[in-house]
């Protein structure tokens, strides 16, 4: 048997989890003949994954190790979601990510707002101008990164999220962050930081280190809408993305962002 890349064999495993997620674990290989005449397979180093059963999935899924299909494939798999009740709830659209597909550097936030519900793209009101400016200040660009929230729809009144909210659409996150492969993670805020570390603690304490997130090096700092109410926690949050920047090895330019 040919042996496979490990981009590809990162996403193999990456659906075999979510089939596993989904209470699916047996799963049959297909024949390579057949792979040939699926229909719609977006990329030459596509593979397809073997159907959990017949009934259930009558169309293989398509995992590649272009991320870019990958996130497609993602989106698909979420598509017009009803999965909670915040799609009832007034969001008008799903907010997915942007970005890198191949960012080495991941900003996660909490949920969209009225503006990103509005435009369907993250982080692009008022503290997602300052994220683009924290973003600029350590010398990248909010195209070179990759920015998702825990959850995807805005809920009613910009609430916190609520547990099962983060816990539904968590898992379609998961696969984004496999898939993009970042070298580090920001979690932005309270709810970031306590879904993905399932860690309750103020963030005074929860920011200011490195966490190992499945594998990955993941840092807590202050949500951009938080330093619009409290500036004075801009200099703590300057300091915990210089301690990313040294990470990925950015040179630090010479003045923190406004
Ligand atoms: N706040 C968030 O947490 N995410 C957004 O996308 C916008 C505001």
């Amino acid at each position: 048997m040919p042996s496979l890349d490990p981009e590809t064999r990162r996403a193999i495993s990456d659906r075999i989890r979510y089939y596993n997620d989904l209470g699916i674990y047996d799963l049959y290989r297909q024949p390579v003949e057949l792979l040939n005449s699926a229909p719609k397979i977006e990329s030459e180093a596509a593979v397809t994954m073997p159907t959990a059963s017949a009934s259930r999935a009558s169309a293989p899924p398509t995992v590649s190790s272009d991320p870019m299909v990958s996130l497609r494939q993602i989106r698909e798999d979420l598509g017009d979601c009803t999965r909670c009740r915040l799609h009832k709830q007034g969001r008008k659209q799903i907010v997915f990510g942007v970005g890198n597909p191949r960012a080495d550097l991941m900003f996660i936030g909490e949920a969209p707002g009225a503006d990103e519900d509005e435009k369907g793209e993250p982080f692009v009101g008022r503290a997602g101008q300052l994220l683009t400016n924290m973003i600029k200040a350590m010398g990248l660009s909010r195209e070179e990164v990759y920015i998702a929230n825990i959850i995807k729809c805005r809920p009613p009144g910009n609430r916190t999220p609520e547990r099962d909210e983060c816990e539904t659409c968590s898992p379609f996150l998961m696969r984004q962050i496999e898939v993009i492969g970042p070298k580090a993670i920001v979690a932005l805020g309270a709810v970031a930081a306590k879904t993905l570390l399932a860690i309750n603690a103020p963030m005074s304490e929860l920011r200011g280190r490195w966490y190992d997130f499945r594998g990955t090096k993941l840092a807590v700092t202050y949500h951009p809408a938080f330093l619009l109410r409290d500036p004075r926690q801009k200099k703590e949050t300057w300091k915990d993305l210089q301690m990313v920047m040294k990470e990925l090895g950015l040179k630090a330019p010479e003045k923190a962002p406004a």
